[in-house]
């Protein structure tokens, strides 16, 4: 690749890689307050979630975004306005922060997942209005377009509809009907992780193709149907997010058969590449294919779960419960997090060679074995609540006691990941600063 443009999109990276150190500590303060809830007076669960939650979000974003700003400008294709980038960086930084800050003050006012004050809304929708019409400025003139310029540009379009839609409540129209306000929420929430996993998979596809050498990729067949997949999967795949508010049983169903079959397309593409790769590819970019591998792993986890989750019977008892924190935080880390610490390494190490300290292959392996241990304790505490809630009727108290070793199981093994990533990052944002040191 050759390098050239600016480094908005490196700083875009460098600001994912500190919101994840920084909402994985709030992660673990959360997940001791399930075990002692007046734990830290100062950062009560109501406070700790919203911040874990909106850092990792921003961690997913802030590094699909900075791929996009950084990858494009290197294969040929300037960026339309580096100082739109600029702009949209600082606007990122500014709302960021001004998020943080309202929930750290315990002001709040917004809905789940979007907590903090409506008015921080607008500086959102503006910075993303701004990245959709750079980004549809910068690749307009390219013809024929492979797989991953689609995803971005689905990515970034739906992202922007599914947000306008997740802040309809604040019409009267909407928040007079309970339902419909209830229905609209979930529903964007759905097509809201379709649009960043859009932006994720076009990274995944982008980086492969890259590191193997292989431009046929990105413009076969099984690409493109992972892309169509995808993409009905965004538009029906909120349907499962919806099983217990009264909507078109044929809706679930599409949305069902439809979100299984993105996931092992997905796989099914990453299994060829690897298979496909040359020993000396394999070598010289080991840091990447590692993290690959292991989305690789963790989409099978998470189909077998989903594949149970999604079925309408299980879902009626599974949904709420720690199952679907065990669903939204297996795929989060195990897929998304794994494919986005493989492009940060291949962005930072592009011709490879370099395989990093030791420390970062511990801090791998200690990810993976805390997130398989994590992720089975949240699915038993979720099973063994919902069995004692409708079978054995006990109240919420009697539930906690009954649970408490898997809510231990889930913190320690929360510390585990925590450690794990730490090494990464430590390892990762270093090299990030000394190629932002070098490029200045
Ligand atoms: C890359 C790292 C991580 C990502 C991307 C991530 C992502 C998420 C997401 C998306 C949710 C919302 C789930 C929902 O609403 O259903 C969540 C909730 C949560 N996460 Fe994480 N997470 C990460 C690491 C951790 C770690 C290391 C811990 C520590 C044990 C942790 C503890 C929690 C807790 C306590 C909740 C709230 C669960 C609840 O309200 O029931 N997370 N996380």
């Amino acid at each position: 690749m050759e390098s050239s443009g600016t480094n908005t999109g490196l700083r875009f990276v460098l600001l994912g890689q500190l919101s994840l150190w920084a909402g994985l500590a709030f992660g673990v303060i959360g997940a001791f307050q399930f075990l002692w809830p007046g734990l830290f007076e100062w950062m009560p669960f109501f406070k700790s979630r919203p911040l874990h939650v909106s850092l990792v979000v921003a961690w997913i974003f802030s590094t699909a975004i900075g791929g996009i700003y950084h990858y494009l400008p290197r294969i040929g294709v300037p960026l339309y306005s580096e100082r739109m980038a600029t702009w949209h960086l600082g606007i990122f930084i500014a709302t960021g922060l001004a998020i943080v800050g309202s929930y750290l003050a315990g002001r709040f006012g917004g809905r789940e997942y979007w907590e903090f004050p409506p008015v921080l809304a607008i500086p959102i929708i503006v910075s993303w209005v701004m990245f959709g019409v750079n980004y549809a400025a910068t690749v307009f003139k390219v013809k024929d377009w492979p797989v991953h310029y689609w995803m971005w540009a689905t990515g970034i379009l739906f992202f922007f509809i599914t947000y306008l839609e997740a802040n309809a409540w604040m019409v009267p129209y909407v928040r007079g009907n309970l339902v419909r306000e209830i229905t609209l929420q979930w529903k964007s929430y759905g097509a809201l992780v379709g649009s960043w996993n859009m932006m994720v998979y076009g990274t995944s596809i982008f980086v492969m193709s890259q590191l193997s050498g292989n431009e046929d990729l990105p413009r076969s067949y099984t690409a493109f149907l992972l892309y169509f997949l995808g993409f009905t999967n965004l538009l029906f795949g909120w349907a499962h997010h919806t099983y217990v508010l009264p909507a078109a049983p044929w809706v679930r169903g599409v949305a069902y058969a439809v979100s299984m079959t993105e996931l092992l397309v997905l796989a099914h593409i990453i299994r060829n590449w690897r298979s496909s790769l040359g020993v000396m590819r394999r070598m010289v970019h080991h840091r990447a294919l590692m993290f690959i591998a292991a989305a690789e792993a963790w989409i099978f986890i998470n189909l077998t779960l989903a594949l149970l989750l999604s079925v309408p019977a299980v879902n009626v008892y599974t949904h709420g419960t720690h199952i679907t924190v065990a669903h939204a935080m297996g795929s989060t880390i195990g897929i998304n997090t794994m494919i986005l610490l493989a492009s940060v390494y291949f962005m930072l190490c592009p011709k490879g060679g370099e395989l990093g300290k030791r420390w970062t292959s511990i801090g791998f392996w200690l990810t993976n074995i805390s997130l398989l241990t994590f992720f089975v304790c949240l699915v038993a505490a979720g099973i063994v609540k919902g069995r004692l809630t409708i079978a054995e009727q006990l109240s919420h108290q009697e539930i906690m006691v009954r649970i408490t070793p898997f809510l231990i199981g889930f913190a320690v093994s929360g510390v585990g990941i925590l450690t794990g990533l730490s090494l990464i990052l430590w390892d990762s944002v270093g090299r990030t600063f000394t190629r932002l040191r070098s490029e200045q």
